[in-house]
């Protein structure tokens, strides 16, 4: 998919395609104005008839309007003419995509940047054209024998010639970001016998190889064993596959500033081990690893966007698996914190994981961390497909990413992480069980990572009604890695 700035005369343009905006006022965007003109009032005419009022999203092709060299118009509904939330501006891009993707053509014209948004410059309107457009057209073809149907290959943005340097920018920002959700949901789709920990550890080694900024390290099981891993690890032991600890450190600020820490849980299939899963949509559980992933995508935006900041993220990986080796109800580890831990459910093995990783973390001095997890269906019962979960021992973090997440529209929304649901996860034969009972499950995994992030400010972003969509769309959705491109753009101007 191709992205360009396109600044010549509209009734010229030989795109297949010219987007213009529409009012339920009666009233027409400039451009849809002057191809009005030049079509002697075809637009407005259509307008006052019954196929399209101008309401926010609606789409009208039209095709062939004498005086206009581009063989096809659409009509793009957005609202009354006042300025546009951020959010409907970004349902109007999205519906005028699919109406693109839907016609078949392979290449388009659109002027929606010249929309009026609120709180928005056109550096940032091109910018989420350009997202939410490649997000729109996003399909998984890896493993489709056939030739996809004729797709979009090019989006011209266009505007005055005085605006193309800011959309251009607008354009490269946005590139970048959708490149990261990209990444993010190509490996959440990827089934789990192609995507293992060792193939999370190769996609980390060739982003390192791509980005000058940008040094991976991997350990393996034995050098889990020499850091005392034994959560991570206990975890590892069902699986035929070798675990990993993928290390990715972003340099793009000063050698001594302190790094934001990224912790992704990669878990690239959840059977749940000897507490397994029961069958019924047990393939979804390829997507565990979506945070890691997430945290992925998001290493390769920042990269490209060469943000002035330090960023390191580290990425636990393994499959969970029923074995003969495997972690039994009421087994006890010791995690590398020296913490021990009775595994009253083998299911609940991203918080096994997850606590070592985190405790590894310190070593590299966080401003904070924050970790991403598909970690519990008691998220997906709360909150839905809708809003991430968070929750934070730190009120200026959480506000921070909650605000990136607003900013995105990729929102997330605070659970409580009170002392008083630490009680659920006491264990009488260990220093903490790994499960809190059926009450509060989001808080009670939260608290049980709390616990290894005691001296950081850290927040624990659960993902696991977002990060994927069931259904018809069934697939990887590339959140939150808006929120974290947003929140780390943010730090690197002012945290
Ligand atoms: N990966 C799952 C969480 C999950 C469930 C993500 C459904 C997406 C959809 C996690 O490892 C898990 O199994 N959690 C258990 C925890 C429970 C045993 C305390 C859960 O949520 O059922
Ligand atoms: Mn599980
Ligand atoms: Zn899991």
């Amino acid at each position: 998919m191709e992205f360009t700035v396109n600044c010549n005369d509209l009734s010229q343009q030989t795109s297949a395609c010219i987007i213009v905006a529409v009012f339920t006022s009666g009233q027409l965007g400039p451009a849809a104005q002057s191809l009005d003109k030049a079509s002697n009032g075809a637009i407005l005419n259509l307008l006052s008839g019954p196929d399209i009022k101008g309401r926010t999203g609606e789409t009208l092709m039209l095709h062939q309007l004498a005086g206009i060299s581009s063989p096809r118009i659409l009509l793009v509904g957005c609202g009354d003419d006042a300025p546009l939330s951020n959010a409907d501006f970004r349902k109007i891009v999205s519906s005028a995509t699919a109406a693109l993707a839907a016609s078949g053509i392979s290449d388009a014209l659109s002027t929606l940047c010249e929309l009026t948004v609120d709180g928005r410059d056109l550096v940032e309107k091109a910018s989420q054209h350009i997202e939410v457009s490649a997000s729109k057209l996003y399909r998984f073809t890896l493993f489709k024998k056939e030739e996809s149907p004729l797709q979009m290959q090019q989006l011209d943005l266009y505007g005055d010639i005085v605006d193309s340097a800011a959309l251009a920018q607008g354009i490269e920002q946005g590139k970048a970001i959708a490149a990261g959700v990209t990444l993010c949901r190509d490996l959440g789709n990827m089934p789990a016998n192609v995507c293992t920990p060792s193939h999370l550890a190769n996609v980390a080694r060739e982003l390192a190889s791509e980005f000058s900024a940008l040094a991976v390290d991997v350990l393996e099981e034995k050098d889990m064993e020499e850091l005392n891993m034994g959560a991570l690890l206990s975890v590892a032991r069902g699986s035929r596959e070798d675990a990993k600890l993928i290390t990715l450190n972003y340099q793009g600020g000063k050698q001594e500033d302190a790094p934001q820490v990224l912790v992704g849980k990669g878990v690239t299939f959840d059977s749940g081990g000897i507490s397994i899963k029961p069958s019924a949509a047990m393939d979804e559980m390829k997507y565990d690893m979506c945070g890691a992933a997430s945290v992925l995508g998001t290493i390769k935006a920042i990269a490209t966007l060469q943000l002035p900041l330090n960023v390191v993220g580290i990425i636990p990986t393994t499959e969970n698996m029923p074995d003969g080796k495997a972690s039994k109800p009421g087994d006890v580890v010791v995690s590398m914190s020296g913490q021990s831990i009775e595994v009253l459910n083998t299911d609940a093995e991203g918080r096994l994981i997850l606590c070592d990783a985190l405790t590894y973390s310190a070593r590299f001095k966080p401003a904070r961390i924050i970790d991403i997890a598909t970690l519990t269906g008691a998220c997906v019962i709360a909150l839905g497909g809708h809003a991430t979960g968070l929750l934070a021992n730190d009120d200026a973090l959480a506000n921070d990413l909650l605000s990136a997440g607003e900013a995105t529209q990729d929102r997330a929304w605070r659970l409580p992480l009170w002392d008083e649901y630490q009680k659920q996860i006491d264990s009488n034969f260990a220093d903490m069980g790994n499960v809190g009972g059926r009450e509060a499950g989001t808080v009670t995994a939260a608290c049980f990572l709390s616990r290894f992030t005691k001296e950081q400010r850290g927040a624990h972003l659960d993902i696991a009604g977002t990060a994927w969509l069931g259904g018809k769309e069934k697939g990887a959705t590339g959140r939150p890695v808006p929120l974290l491109v947003q929140y780390l753009r943010e730090c690197s101007q002012d945290c």
